[in-house]
């Protein structure tokens, strides 16, 4: 439709600067700088280096969206940036900037939540969301399971981690194993060529009633598990050992989703950030959604993880949503609750 507004989308918590276009739910561009591989060698995203990182990418990242969405600035109707949660300093730079485009262009500011935009950029791929769906969340900040009745207004938590998110659980295990950062997409390719069930390693949380998860025994388990071999002179078939954690991980998250869709009658299950793009929980999360008659949305691996058009497709609902625009003296808010879609 011609007269859907054009919604250009600013995402920088973490270490990538993502700027997307849409209209309405059509994605017009996507553009995306990453700064992952000055943090390589320090096994993590260090701030201060994304931060700066984040101001040089900016500029050109809006002018690549433009040139690749054939527009130009003055054919954006309103701007969106993730207002929180993430990194202080790289979400500064982000809300700084569509500040300024905001006011520049004369164009409403939206101010949104990071982890709704997971969410809400679904529908440029699958169409309008079911009222409601749950959402699984699980990315190297967080790992949270939602209960969605309108993803521009209402976004109930259920659940989430108690200690390590599950893509950083990822992280710290690829570390163990020798894999390079981010470890997430490592472990998913070597696991491959090993075996699942090689090793019982503990899965936190499992039955305890809740839909809280809990990572960190885990990756422990899986640390003490290699001292142990290679302590005692023995190799390590790293293949097992990544498939196995990768299995424990998958089977819990999987299972507290479905039991989230069962406690509360929902029949439409949405996996999001960056650790969705994880083949093996994509696998699972197929066969027991079928098995329990739920339906699935998993956005495709470049959505999942990190990007502005999921931002650009937030901004989109709100405008549609009739929602008041942010002023223009909003924080970036490194703790933003989940329960606060826009600020
Ligand atoms: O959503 P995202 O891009 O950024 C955050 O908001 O954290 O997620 C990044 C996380 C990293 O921990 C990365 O290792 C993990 O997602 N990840 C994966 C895969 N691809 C990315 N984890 C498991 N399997 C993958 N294929
Ligand atoms: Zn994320």
């Amino acid at each position: 439709m011609r007269d859907e507004p054009v919604v250009l989308g600013i995402e920088t918590s973490c270490d990538e600067t993502g700027v997307g276009i849409v209209r309405g739910h059509t994605m017009l561009a996507n553009a995306i700088a990453s700064s992952v591989e000055q943090h390589a060698r320090f096994g993590g995203v260090v701030p201060e280096v994304a931060s700066r990182a984040h101001l040089e990418a900016m500029t050109p990242t809006v002018e690549r969206a433009l040139e690749r969405a054939g527009l130009r600035l003055a054919d954006i109707d309103a701007i969106a940036v993730t207002a929180g949660p993430g990194l202080s300093g790289a979400l500064l730079v982000g809300v700084a900037a569509a500040k300024a485009y905001s006011l520049g262009l004369g164009v409403p500011l939206y101010g949104v939540n990071h982890l709704a935009a997971h969410v809400a950029v679904d529908q440029l791929e699958h169409g309008p969301l079911p009222k409601p769906c749950i959402a699984m969340l699980v990315s190297g900040g967080h790992s949270s399971l939602l209960l969605v009745p309108d993803v521009a207004r209402d976004v109930i938590s259920l659940g989430s981690t108690v200690d390590d998110a599950a893509g950083e659980a990822f992280d710290k295990v690829a570390r163990v194993l020798g894999l390079p950062f981010p470890g997430g997409p490592h472990i998913d390719r070597v696991a491959r060529d090993g075996s699942g069930a090689a090793i019982a390693f503990p899965r936190g949380k499992y039955d305890d009633g809740t839909l809280d998860f809990s990572f960190s025994g885990l990756k422990t388990a899986v640390a003490r598990w290699v001292e142990a071999r290679e302590k005692a002179g023995e190799s390590i078939h790293v293949p097992d050992v990544a498939a196995s954690f990768q299995e424990a991980v998958v089977d819990v998250l999987t299972r507290k989703a479905l039991r989230a869709c069962a406690e509360y009658g929902v029949g439409d299950l949405l996996i999001g950030g960056g650790v969705a793009a994880n083949s093996r929980l994509r696998a699972m999360a197929q066969e027991r959604c079928e098995a329990a008659g739920v339906r699935l949305r998993v956005p495709s691996p470049g959505l999942c993880t990190d990007n502005g058009a999921m931002v650009a497709a937030l901004g989109s609902d709100l405008v549609a949503a009739g929602v008041e625009p942010s002023p223009l003296d909003i924080p970036a808010d490194s703790s933003l609750p989940v329960t606060t879609v826009h600020v």
